[in-house]
């Protein structure tokens, strides 16, 4: 069997915005009954929180909408994921144009922008590390549109 499609998440620090992506599309594919067909992961562009389980807020936020992330571990992202992964999303526009500078000549990754998936014109999830409750909630709505919008692209068999 082919191997299947894999998107890789991407922040800064894979405690917040990525791991939260992580889980949200695990879920809506496991919920489409497509989880087969992709391979999920994320990982962060910085190192300050290698091992570490996500924020406090970001489980209890991902969990307020039925989605379990408590046991996901932060990682930073190396360069094998370049050949790993078909699809690298990222959170925002300073973590897109940090992962191209890293992205090998070699590597045939797709590297995008989260949100350009969730077909609402906005490019960024603000980061809510330094933010409220309301901000998490904020992220958290603007991932899951875009984690919606890939179930239907695998959906339509377009991956
Ligand atoms: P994330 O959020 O990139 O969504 O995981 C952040 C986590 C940690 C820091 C910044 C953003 N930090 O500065 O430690």
């Amino acid at each position: 069997m082919a191997r299947p499609f894999s998107i890789l998440m991407l922040c800064l620090g894979n405690i917040c915005r990525s791991p939260t992506a992580e889980g949200v599309l695990r879920a809506r594919l496991q919920a489409a009954g497509l989880d087969g067909r992709v391979h999920v992961d994320s990982a962060g562009t910085g190192d300050s929180h290698l091992g570490q389980a996500p924020d406090p807020r970001a489980i209890a936020c991902a969990a307020g909408h039925g989605v379990d992330i408590s046991m996901l571990r932060a990682r930073r992202l190396a360069l094998e994921d370049f050949d790993a992964f078909d699809l690298i999303l990222c959170a925002d526009r300073t973590i897109l144009h940090e992962a191209r500078i890293r992205k090998p000549r070699t590597s045939h990754a797709q590297v995008e922008l989260l949100l350009d998936w969730a077909g609402q014109g906005k490019k960024d999830v603000p980061d809510p590390y330094y933010g409220t409750v309301r901000d998490f909630e904020h992220a958290f709505r603007l991932i899951d549109a875009a984690a919606q919008g890939i179930v239907e692209r695998v959906r339509q068999g377009r991956f």
